[in-house]
């Protein structure tokens, strides 16, 4: 017997920069990344999105081959420079008539679609007043949010605001590896506070439109295990969680910062800074869901040495990854874990452990599991594409979820990432996510993965 409920989402997930291609078809803008992506050492070996698998041309295949697999529910991302090429003003017509034909095209298949207004392309034209940095890019987001409301919102009931505010800002402000390549973690928190108070202004504008739909906010879910017992190492561990959750989460769904950690940037940086009225814009706007993106979890020790921010981007098990911040903690192998070739540790009990750990801090709020999935050079046998390993990491993280829900957590649905094969945006097209192969030798042609039919049958079945 399914341990899902039966009106469960079994859906899946994409993002526009990855997927879509057509970066200045028919009257798009640029996007931050548009333009980070062409300057050099900044991707895996150059890639780029500027045509990645030209979703935007070949969307009816692609919802054909979704509705083929029995996907209930397709989550995407809009393009704010696609609908709006300078993040503000004239609207791209253009654009629109793309997002609202893929729509339709879902909706005629009984696809429900979930929106996220915001995965990361911020129109280069804010960036060049100051992005995130600035308020008025907030204010922008606003004006965005409003026409996406006011043309799909009365297709669309279930939207996003942002995805992982902890990448784009972590590695947009910290590490400097996202755009706009800044190292600077005062900066950091300034610009994550705009990006809260967007956020709050999206949502309070979403139930001012009367949309007969939910809004929510799309975070990391990344647990922490500390390495030993040693009271440094739950101390590291004890921050780590701070810092990646209590920061991100207590935000959209307490409607106030933790308090203890905003003392600490206060005192060192003076940040946030806020304007008056925050705080009750905050506590008046909390989400009416949260998307949880879960795909590793972390082991964590204290870090005396030195701040290290090396990634593995190669595919290359085992390749250097080090991460951590000197004085405060950093990530180290578990001597027991399973690791993906890009040093990700599977784990599927995290997934389990994390929602109820959401649910204790926050109580019973509607929880969609909106990101979850391996990354690997799939192995192609007679032309077959046998993803044997992606179907184990699925099935196990399903089982995660169905654990949750015995145990009481209100999970509503399951993405995973990600419908198709796309660029990973550090790491190219080499990590494969998809349950569908796209051939960059031939013509981007898609071809079914042995995942595909597998995942067919879960959604068929419920789960079992
Ligand atoms: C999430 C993002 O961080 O993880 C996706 O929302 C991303 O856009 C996914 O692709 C997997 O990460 P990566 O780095 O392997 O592409």
């Amino acid at each position: 017997m399914s341990g899902f409920p039966q009106d469960f989402l079994w859906g899946a997930a994409t993002a526009a920069y990855q997927v879509e291609g057509g970066h200045d078809a028919d009257g798009k803008g640029p996007s931050i990344w548009d333009v980070f992506s062409h300057l050099p050492g900044t991707t895996w070996q150059g890639t780029n999105g500027d045509v990645a698998v030209d979703h935007y041309h070949r969307f009816r295949e692609d919802v054909a081959l979704m509705a083929e697999m029995g996907l209930q529910s397709y989550r995407f991302s809009l393009s704010w420079p696609r609908v709006l090429p300078a993040g503000r003003g004239e609207v791209n017509e253009a654009g629109i008539q793309f997002y609202s034909d893929l729509i339709d095209a879902l909706l005629e298949h009984n696809i429900e679609p979930m929106i996220t207004l915001y995965h990361w392309d911020l129109p280069q034209a804010l960036q060049d007043e100051g992005g995130w940095e600035r308020r008025s890019t907030a204010e922008a987001f606003l004006e965005y949010a409003r026409l996406c409301y006011a043309r799909f919102g009365s297709r669309v009931k279930l939207w996003a605001t942002f995805n992982e505010t902890v990448v784009f800002i972590g590695h947009g402000y910290i590490t400097g590896s996202h755009p706009p390549g800044v190292r600077d973690p005062a900066r950091a928190v300034q610009a994550c506070h705009h990006v809260f108070v967007a956020h709050a202004l999206a949502v309070k504008a979403f139930r001012d439109s009367g949309i007969a739909g939910q809004i929510g906010f799309v975070n990391v879910l990344q647990p922490h295990t500390a390495l030993t017992d040693k009271p440094e190492d739950v101390a590291a561990k004890a921050l780590a969680d701070a810092i990646y959750t209590h920061w991100l989460y207590d935000p959209v769904l307490k409607g106030e910062y933790p308090a203890e950690l905003v003392a600490q940037t206060q005192a060192l940086w003076g940040v946030p800074r806020y304007a008056p009225g925050d705080d009750a814009l905050l506590k008046e706007n909390i989400c009416d869901f949260i998307g949880l993106n879960y795909y590793k979890r972390e082991t964590v020790t204290a870090n005396p040495d030195k701040t290290s921010l090396k990634a593995n981007h190669s595919g290359e098990r085992n390749s250097g990854h080090q991460f951590g911040f000197k004085g405060l903690y950093k990530f180290v192998r578990n001597p027991q874990g399973v690791y993906t070739d890009w040093d990700w540790e599977i784990w599927p009990q995290g997934l389990t452990d994390g929602i109820m750990q959401i649910k204790a801090r926050y109580g019973d709020v509607p929880i969609y599991i909106t990101e979850n999935g391996l990354g690997a050079k799939d192995p192609i046998v007679d032309g077959e594409i046998v993803d044997d390993p992606r179907i184990d990491y699925l099935r196990m993280h399903i089982k995660a979820i169905e654990t949750a829900i015995a145990q009481g957590a209100d999970v509503r649905g399951y993405y995973p990432w990600s419908f198709i094969d796309l660029l990973s945006w550090l790491n190219g097209y080499q990590k494969q996510y998809g349950f569908v192969y796209v051939d960059h030798a031939h013509n981007l042609a898609r071809k079914r993965k042995k995942s595909f039919f597998w995942y067919q049958d879960v959604i068929k079945n419920n789960g079992v």
